[in-house]
């Protein structure tokens, strides 16, 4: 099935490794101009480079950014338009947040929470818009987690603060919807990366168990049995971000290999 992404300018933050970084390669895959960012500008450049090799698209730009900060997000989304042009595709991706339960988080985790999770959606959004607007065409798909429709006990910032994108994206999909932007979200299951062994060793550390068994544990109630691949959900990214996904509008998509129980 052809796409058509040729050309289109997408922006994908936090992605020099895991999530990001299979998204950001198949848009390059898919003939996109790809900017990717991190807080680290070597990791950001060799992502880059990685990408590049593996697509054989050199119109990637890597430049460093740490989401929690709003004059990084100006710089990104400034830097980006002067090199590609305006955003087409805003796939949003964010870093991880602290793990823990409620007890355990401090006033200043919830504050970075909520930069992280949330401020950091609203400020790229708020920049890459007016764009769209004029061109009259644009995507904006928010990478969420799973945890949005199932919480995870020792997840709790994640369970709270990222609920507020779900009404985020909805709101942007009823406010934009005639402009030509469409907005949604994708909620991913266990997606073989960093993050998921650093919640493995989270859980291991308050049970008892080896890493080793805390990842396979978590594989116990994913009916595919399986993790999933950075670049399973880059296919997803790619589908709603093409003309051809264009009439999918304001709905958040499990992508979990049937983690996420709820019917609806
Ligand atoms: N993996 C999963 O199964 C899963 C499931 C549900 C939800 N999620 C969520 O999906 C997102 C991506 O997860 P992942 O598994 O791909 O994580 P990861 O492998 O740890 O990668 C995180 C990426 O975010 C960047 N990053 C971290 N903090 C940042 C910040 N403040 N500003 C800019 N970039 C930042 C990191 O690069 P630098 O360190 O260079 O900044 C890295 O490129 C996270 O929000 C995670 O919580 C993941």
């Amino acid at each position: 099935m052809e796409l058509g992404l040729k050309n289109r300018v997408a922006l994908v933050p936090a992605s020099s490794k895991g999530i990001g970084l299979g998204v950001a390669k198949v848009l390059a895959a898919e003939g996109c101009k790809v900017v990717v960012s991190s807080r680290n500008q070597d990791s950001i450049s060799k992502a880059r480079e990685v990408i590049v090799k593996e697509t054989g698209n050199n119109n990637v730009f890597a430049m460093k950014a740490d989401l929690t900060l709003k004059e990084d997000i100006d710089h990104l989304v400034d830097i980006a338009t002067s090199r590609f042009g305006t955003i087409d595709i805003l796939a949003y991706n964010t870093g991880p947040p602290k793990p823990g339960t409620f007890a355990d988080l401090g006033d200043s985790d919830w504050e970075n929470g909520v930069k992280l999770l949330l401020m950091s959606a609203v400020l790229l959004t708020k920049r890459v818009v007016p764009g769209m607007v004029q061109d009259k065409w644009g995507r904006l798909i928010y990478i969420t987690s799973s945890t949005l429709r199932q919480p995870v006990p020792n997840l709790v910032l994640s369970n709270t603060i990222r609920l507020s994108l779900a009404g985020l994206s909805k709101s942007l999909a009823l406010e934009y919807g005639s402009k030509g932007i469409t907005s949604n979200g994708i909620m991913q299951g266990h997606i073989l990366t960093d993050r998921q062994r650093q919640v493995a060793t989270d859980l291991a550390s308050r049970s008892g168990k080896s890493v080793d068994d805390a990842m396979k544990q978590m594989l116990h109630d994913v009916p595919a049995g399986r993790y999933g691949l950075s670049e399973e959900v880059g296919y997803l990214v790619a589908y709603l971000a093409s003309d051809k996904g264009g009439y999918i509008n304001g709905t958040m998509l499990a992508i979990d290999g049937g983690l996420i129980r709820s019917v609806f």
